[in-house]
């Protein structure tokens, strides 16, 4: 008998738990990418070997920063004349006491001015930047379709002609907390409506997958 029930809740609650998957997987758009949007595309080993590949001296930002662990990787790889950090800092795990901790580890160079922090929604952030400002930017916030979807228009027109956005996880989902990212969606999306090329993807499996895309111009 009570071997029947728990059959019977487990049926109930795995169709209720797939029928919330599938509405959210209806909700994001599939795009193709064509042969233009992957004409220079190259593959390289992992995000630290893409901080190699971006410019070196530039205007920087990271969005979504946590405790500024990549952070200090660009810091070190890049030497950004200016590097912003900008985060929510808004949640349990994602708290306003890392805050501190990056304000802490960046001391000196906050007190330079060569970094700035700025607290608050990515995309609300965008406003504060003229068109045209950053070199690149790398994003790495909540990983789902409808926020990328919307970085990646507040701020497409913040980035220098032939510069860069890029980001982390250019993945489908995160399977151990069975969470669906939209990030993959989001950047093919953008890249077929606003002419936009694939120019990096990075291969770890150890850690997720980054891209980097940039406007076509020829
Ligand atoms: C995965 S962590 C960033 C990790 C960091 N880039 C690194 O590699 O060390 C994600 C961060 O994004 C922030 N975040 C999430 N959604 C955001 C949003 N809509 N706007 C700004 N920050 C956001 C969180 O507060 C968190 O600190």
């Amino acid at each position: 008998m009570l071997k029947i029930l728990k059959r019977k809740l487990y049926k109930y609650f795995h169709k209720r738990f797939v029928d919330v998957q599938n509405n959210i997987e209806k909700q994001i758009p599939k795009y193709d990418l064509e042969r233009k949007h992957i004409l220079r595309l190259e593959t390289l080993s992992n995000r630290s070997e893409l901080l190699e590949r971006l410019t070196k001296n530039g205007v920087v930002a990271e969005i979504g920063v946590n405790k500024g662990s990549f952070s200090k990787e660009i810091l070190e790889k890049s030497n950004p004349q200016e590097l912003f950090l900008i985060d929510a800092w808004d949640s349990g795990r994602y708290h306003g006491g890392l805050r501190k901790v990056v304000e802490t580890t960046f001391e000196k160079d906050i007190a330079v001015g060569r970094v700035q922090i700025h607290q608050g929604y990515s995309t609300e952030m965008a406003s504060k930047f003229s068109d045209g400002f950053f070199d690149w930017i790398y994003i790495d916030t909540d990983h789902s379709y409808s926020v990328t979807r919307d970085e990646l228009q507040a701020y497409k027109h913040k980035i220098k002609p032939g510069g860069i956005i890029a980001g982390h996880d250019y993945i489908q989902g995160n399977w151990g907390r069975i969470l669906r990212y939209g990030v993959m969606e989001a950047v093919h999306e953008f890249c077929v409506q606003e002419d936009w090329e694939l120019v990096f993807l990075t291969t770890e499996m150890s850690n997720s997958p980054s891209f980097a895309i940039r406007k076509i111009t020829s």
